[in-house]
């Protein structure tokens, strides 16, 4: 009998220290997909960020001049196409006729900005989505779609939706409160946030890495918010460790294949 009783103790620390350290695995989020091994945003960009594990990838949205969601950062096409001029003035069929791979390098010429549609039929449910909204010249055009879209392809336990727009989270809240909404925090307005606000409409926080510490991590956590830092490209790999030790829940990274490796050593939320 009282082997048994020690298999049993046996058997529930096992079962314990696995669903621990399962809990304190630190998300990864692909910024624009594997930016730093294919052009931003596209598919091929966000194929190399699934194929290297990323727990989701990231989409930044924008409204075509027809209505169509798709996925570019930049207010404008001049960055990362062959063309020039603001998103919202184009329709789909004429941003499909732009370049998005060639800026990167030759070998991406003809790759195309694709619609969050596409995305989803590629991906399925095989990654997770980190998707923002922003408000369009002041308005806001694209939740509704946003979520048709998510309904349609019965994605809604795949994604997460963020945004430094309230008035856009809050939308989407009213319409659908089982989604998880980050709130993206401006870079002098970390310390200002009113985690009791957010938290009336959100499950989560992103602050930028170095306006944060550990204090900050642990007051959003008293609150139940958690908490996804992004960096600027530049200050990623000297923040990285630091945030890492302040107990956050995910990192948004510009550089998937390094932050892989390094999370696979030794990394996990402290
Ligand atoms: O979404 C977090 C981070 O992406 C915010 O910065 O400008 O790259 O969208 P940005
Ligand atoms: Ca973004």
């Amino acid at each position: 009998m009282k082997k048994y009783i020690i298999i049993l103790l046996i058997l529930l620390l096992v079962g314990c220290s696995q669903s621990e350290s399962q809990e304190e695995k630190v998300t990864l989020i692909a910024h624009r997909g594997a930016k730093n091994l294919a052009p931003e945003h596209t598919l091929t960009a966000y194929n190399k960020a699934v194929e290297l594990g990323t727990d989701f990838i990231e989409i930044d949205l924008r409204m075509t001049k027809d209505g169509q969601l798709i996925s570019i950062h930049d207010e404008t096409v001049d960055r990362t196409t062959n063309g020039e001029g603001e998103v919202s003035q184009f329709t789909l069929a004429e941003l499909e006729q732009l370049d998005a791979g060639s800026w990167f390098s030759n070998e991406y010429q003809g790759e195309k900005i694709p619609t969050l549609e596409e995305i989803f039929d590629t991906f399925g449910k095989n990654t997770n989505y980190f998707i923002e909204t922003r408000p369009m010249n002041g308005e806001l055009v694209m939740e509704d779609e946003l979520l048709r879209l998510i309904e349609e392809k019965g994605l809604k336990d795949y994604v997460i939706i963020q945004s430094f727009s309230r008035d856009s989270l809050k939308k989407i809240h009213q319409q659908n409160s089982e989604i998880p909404l980050v709130q993206l925090l401006y870079v002098n307005l970390t310390k200002e946030v009113r985690e009791d606000e957010v938290k009336e409409y959100a499950t989560g926080v992103g602050p930028y890495a170095p306006t944060i510490d550990k204090e900050f991590v642990e007051r959003m956590h008293e609150v139940g918010l958690e908490v996804y830092v992004w960096f600027d490209n530049k200050d990623e790999k000297e923040f990285m460790p630091k945030v890492l030790s302040y107990g956050v829940d995910a990192v948004f990274t510009d550089f998937l294949d390094n932050t892989v490796e390094v999370m696979s050593q030794d990394i996990s939320k402290q």
